[in-house]
């Protein structure tokens, strides 16, 4: 982490006429790419023959074929590449959600029961898979973070049984953007023989990782959380592991994911994390400086607390309390100010329910309740960083006062 920005917005960004009309005129600020992020120009480059002029199964002998299966190969080798991997251990898929349930169920297909250990941090591709899967009669172990938004590795190995099948951990948190001990978890878990999954699906393009090193059986990516298209993620399996397809069909992806190959979105995944291996050290800088500036700047509301400020983070995502105020309200009025960011909690019949990770890290439901994540993006700069942080406590200061005042009424009389 940088030393905090300074805190004097009017100092380090003075008001300047044209610039605040050209603010305005810029439109909203997205500040939610653990939601998805923007396509890299240079990505869509990358697809748009794809998506024009060349085409062609990649299954197919001709040249169109050919053409097209070389187009799915580099981006194999890019992504293989980025995770530190081989690129025959690459399996493409439509998205992470998919590869999160493909390792599921492969893991306890054919067989009754069986164990399976999970973090309560997971997604909830993971979550409701483990879900179906117990009701199948598999025993599963749900595993609570600390306080500080981090599983123990020691309780997931003591979780460990004869029968565990699988164990689940996720690189970096979705919601708080901690990271997890992967590494020793992959130690105890090969000690007992037990293969684990890996989501790494938040941490690509953010952080420097190599699914060899962390000693997984299985990873995740997915290109559109680091600039690349929807509709295309990658499932590296360790060389030797155990993997019964999910989709069956063609014998396309080794016979490990049937289906047309999607050119287009593939050539795009292996672009963004072409891109992503070259200019991750400058991304992490950057985005953490940005951070860095923005959580000074919430130190400055009242009542305002981070979740997990001191834990190991990625560089790009703040999760923030503000005591006494709904968090979907606050989002709902920054959307209207022209700021996207976004709670961790699930909206079920139009129910809002506090986040599942913000419970299970011990937070009390009302705070997980009036909180809200930011989750900053390569195009992001200091300029909508200082434009966001006023109108974020304007926001929180009226919502607050609306709060406020039927209490003070019934006080009143
Ligand atoms: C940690 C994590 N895993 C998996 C997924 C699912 O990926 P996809 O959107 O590609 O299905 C997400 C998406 O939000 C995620 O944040």
């Amino acid at each position: 982490m940088s030393a905090p920005a300074d805190l004097d917005h009017k100092a380090t960004t003075p008001f300047d006429p044209p610039r605040a009309e050209a603010a305005a005129m810029a439109g909203p600020v997205y500040l939610d790419h653990n939601a998805t992020t923007p396509l890299d120009p240079r990505v869509g480059e990358a697809m748009a023959p794809w998506l024009g002029v060349r085409h062609g199964n990649p299954s197919s002998v001709h040249s169109f074929g050919r053409g097209a299966r070389a187009a799915v190969e580099l981006a194999r080798e890019q992504v293989a590449e980025l995770v530190g991997g081989q690129s025959p251990e690459v399996v493409f898929t439509a998205s992470g959600t998919e590869a999160n349930n493909a390792v599921l169920r492969s893991a306890f297909a054919g067989r009754d029961g069986g164990h399976l250990v999970i973090s309560e941090l997971e997604h909830p591709s993971i979550h409701a898979a483990a879900d179906r899967l117990e009701g199948l009669a598999v025993d599963v172990t749900r595993l609570c973070p600390g306080g500080d938004g981090v599983v123990e590795a020691a309780a997931l190995a003591e979780a460990l049984r004869p029968d565990t099948r699988l164990a689940c951990l996720m690189l970096a948190n979705n919601e708080l953007g901690t990271l997890q001990p992967v590494a020793e978890a992959s130690a105890a878990c090969r000690a007992r023989g037990v293969p684990l999954l890996c989501d790494a699906v938040q941490a690509a393009g953010k952080l420097a990782f190599d699914a060899r090193a962390l000693g997984v059986d299985y990873l995740v990516v997915a290109a559109h959380k680091f600039h690349g298209p929807v509709g295309a993620a990658a499932l590296w399996i360790r060389e030797g592991a155990v993997f019964e397809p999910l989709i069956l069909g063609g014998g396309q992806e080794r016979r490990r994911r049937a289906g047309t190959e999607n050119v287009a979105a593939l050539v795009g995944l292996g672009a963004c994390a072409a891109l992503a291996s070259r200019e991750l050290d400058g991304r992490i800088e950057r985005l953490g400086g940005l951070r860095d500036r923005l959580e000074a700047g919430l130190g400055d509301i009242p009542d305002a607390r981070l979740h997990c400020a001191s834990s190991p983070r990625l560089p790009h995502t703040t999760h923030v309390a503000f005591s006494g105020l709904s968090g979907e309200e606050l989002v709902v009025r920054l959307d209207l100010a022209g700021f996207a960011v976004s709670t961790g909690a699930a909206c079920a019949s139009g129910v809002v329910e506090p986040s599942r990770t913000l419970l299970a890290m011990g937070v009390a439901p009302a705070e997980a309740l009036a909180s809200i994540r930011i989750s900053l993006g390569t195009t992001n700069d200091e300029a909508e960083i200082a434009r966001f942080l006023p109108v974020l406590a304007r926001e929180v200061e009226a919502l607050r006062g609306l709060s406020a005042a039927p209490a003070a009424r019934a006080a009143a009389g």
